[in-house]
């Protein structure tokens, strides 16, 4: 398959919803980008590399970092599944309602609630957002990827919900370093600006069951199998349900428009639009994975 020619008749496909959505205006440096961006990249478990449109301009990582922080601490051990769920929340993102109700324990990783929880256990080991950028710089072979200073501090001076979520749990003893520190290295994994080919190639390992570019084992296969699971479940929040019907892949969103997908024994793909729709997922982003499963059959399903 010409998978350079695929890519870029699916960006004419979705054209229409190019720039349709809303970009993300809670943290006011995520609304200063250009609504009508869009890329895409699928790198494959061979090592090749595709790409269409801007898909290698740099955009903020936002909640795709969550995948990786998952992945780095069940890399330590199971320990975090003590402290966080695998069940769809059904909730938005930032929601608080179900925390009451369950004992401060969050329904999965990929909430905002549960992903404090995954930084809170991976800093048992040091930085987070400091490893989490050491393991991407060495998955994309890219010294240069970094934290971006100004989305960083767009989010920490407006990181109230994200401080009431950490407080909250903290008060069920389920915060093991104070809230200011966790949340500053949650803040900091979200601001890391990388591009589509970048965030491709950085997620093969869970295409590769596990593997890392450089041969080595980050997890064994049933680890990425349950990562990969919980993306399919849970990755795009209260509209999880939609994406799997839609897409067949397991998949994560983040607020700053991108979405990574994983065709488990094939290759992970990035795509990179800023318009969202009301579930904080991108609007042409969605249209494109649902066209690139429909044109190559590489659904899960
Ligand atoms: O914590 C936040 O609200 C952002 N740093 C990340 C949220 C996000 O990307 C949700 N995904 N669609």
């Amino acid at each position: 398959m010409d998978l350079a020619a695929l890519l870029d008749r699916i960006a004419g496909d979705v054209s229409a919803d190019i720039g349709r959505g809303a970009v993300a205006d809670y943290i006011p440096a995520l609304a200063r980008v250009a609504p009508r961006r869009f890329g895409m990249a699928v790198a494959e478990v061979d090592g090749s590399l595709h790409g269409t449109g801007d898909w290698e301009q740099p955009f903020s990582l936002q909640s795709m970092s969550k995948v990786f922080t998952l992945a780095l601490a069940l890399s330590h051990g199971e320990g975090v599944w003590a402290r966080v769920g695998r069940e769809p929340s059904g909730n938005p993102f930032n929601s608080l309602v179900q925390l009451e109700n369950e004992d401060g324990i969050p329904r999965n990783p990929f909430i905002n609630a549960g992903a404090l929880v995954v930084t809170d256990e991976l800093a048992r080991h040091g930085d987070a957002a400091d490893a989490l950028l050491g393991f991407l710089r060495a998955e994309c072979g890219r010294a240069d990827i970094h934290v971006d200073p100004e989305v960083a501090a767009s989010e920490a001076a407006h990181a109230d919900r994200n401080r009431a979520l950490a407080y909250f749990m903290a008060s069920y003893g389920n915060m093991r370093h104070p809230v200011p520190s966790v949340l500053d290295q949650y803040v900091r994994q979200c601001s890391i600006a990388m591009s589509c080919a970048d965030v491709a190639r950085s997620a093969l390992f869970l295409a590769r069951h596990g593997v890392r570019d450089d041969g080595t084992r980050l997890l064994d296969s049933s680890a990425a199998k349950r990562i990969n699971a919980v993306m399919l479940t849970c990755g795009t929040y209260d509209a999880a349900g939609e994406f799997a019907y839609r897409v067949g892949l397991p998949g994560k969103s983040g607020v700053g428009g991108g979405i990574v997908a994983i065709v488990p024994g094939r290759c992970a793909v990035c795509v990179w639009s800023p318009g969202l729709d009301a579930r904080g997922n991108s609007v042409a982003g969605v249209s494109a994975l649902d066209r690139f499963t429909t044109l190559t059959g590489w659904s899960v399903f």
